[in-house]
């Protein structure tokens, strides 16, 4: 499996299909533990990703991996990330469709390769990616839907939405994200421990 997800990292790294190949100063294709059954789906690099090459470094991602320890887990040894995107459109646009289009093969070999029993689709560029029936992140989050290869699948608010709206009282997008974390954590739980 790691030779395999290495191979596609390598031919990404390589990706000339469309142009934000010109823009980028990498690719980002992934980052966290290679053979988990937990696989989170975020947007598209912002601008420490793409300097770094690695998803969910910026303060977005501080906050992902804060939500994350907050029931135990971490990419470190429980969670592999990755975008629907894996080059930053300049100045943090949405990306176009014939962008999308054109990344969609990293994704879909990601998942193909890694089979996650749970997928966490991150924000609306995802939740559109993977579920193009629903009709927004805010309707669809902490539901369970049926995902590739008899996984579920569960959409979540970005956390860069969450860092947006600071108020934690009941109702609120982060004591919603504190009820989905739980949830997943309860599915994850069921099927790993
Ligand atoms: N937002 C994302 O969706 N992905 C990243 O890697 C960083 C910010």
């Amino acid at each position: 499996m790691y030779e395999e997800l290495e191979q596609i990292r390598e031919k990404c790294k390589n990706c000339q299909k469309c142009p934000l190949a010109k823009s980028r100063t990498n690719t980002v294709f992934s980052d966290g533990v290679p053979n988990s059954n937990l696989v989170l789906i975020g947007e598209a690099p912002g601008y420490w990703e793409d300097q770094k090459g690695l998803p969910f470094v910026g303060k977005a991602g501080q906050l992902l991996d804060k939500i994350f320890a907050s029931v135990g887990l971490s990419r470190q040894k429980d969670v592999y990330i990755c975008n629907t995107i894996k080059c930053r459109p300049p100045e943090n646009r949405n990306p176009l469709p014939e962008e999308k289009e054109a990344c969609r093969e990293y994704l879909q070999a990601q998942l193909d390769i890694l089979k996650p029993k749970i997928i966490l689709v991150c924000g609306n560029i995802a939740l559109n990616t993977m579920l193009p029936n629903e009709r927004g992140i805010t309707r669809a989050r902490g539901k369970w839907f049926d995902g590739p290869y008899g996984s579920k699948m569960m959409p979540i608010f970005h956390p860069s939405y969450l860092l947006r709206n600071d108020s934690r009282e009941k109702g609120s997008p982060k004591w919603l994200m504190w009820q989905d974390i739980q949830e997943i954590k309860r599915e994850y739980d069921k099927l790993f421990v």
